[in-house]
């Protein structure tokens, strides 16, 4: 396998600058490269952009397009809007905890503290509307292990019966008693 890392994903913005801005204020997350051109290198259309590059930690790299001469940008009406959404690590629960109270105290809405019980996760929205998860590890190596072991039959279970397999139920169980 020669993949090292995630080179770039790259979303659509409404504002390079407004999210550039955003991602540093609420995130902590350096400017790292501006590249605009007014025809496309890929397929030589003409079509002015700005693509930025946002640093996402550890040589990642989340990146955006403002693309002035298109519709302002939509999401799939298909598909459920908590569905298509980036997440970043980050070191602990504290940091998550804090992370929260920062993002509310600017009128930012956070879904969350959810429990997965392998980490734990807030969701927010960034100026465009794409889902922001941030996610602190808490998962054990006995925890992993177990779900190691059932992943192979519980997606073979789910391309028979398309219901969720019961393998992992513990996952959420919590969650979904609170
Ligand atoms: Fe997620």
């Amino acid at each position: 396998m020669d993949i090292q890392k995630i080179h770039h994903v790259a979303y659509r913005c409404k504002d390079a600058k407004e999210t550039v801005l955003w991602y540093k204020e609420n995130l902590g997350m350096d400017f790292v490269l501006a590249i605009a051109e007014d025809r496309v290198p890929s397929t030589k259309a003409n079509d002015p952009y700005m693509h930025v590059f946002i640093d996402a930690g550890h040589g990642n790299i989340l990146a955006f397009f403002e693309l002035p001469n298109s519709p302002e940008m939509g999401f799939d009406a298909n598909t459920p809007d908590w569905v298509q959404h980036i997440a970043f690590e980050v070191p602990s629960v504290q940091v998550l905890e804090q992370t929260k109270e920062k993002l509310q105290a600017k009128g930012i809405d956070v879904v969350g503290i959810t429990n997965h019980v392998l980490f734990k996760s807030i969701y927010f929205r960034d100026p465009n509307g794409h889902r922001v998860e941030l996610a602190a590890p808490t998962a054990t190596p006995e925890m992993n292990r177990k779900l190691d072991e059932v992943k192979w039959e519980m997606l073979e279970e789910w391309s028979k019966t398309r219901r969720a397999p019961k393998h992992a139920a513990w996952l959420h169980e919590e969650e979904f008693q609170a």
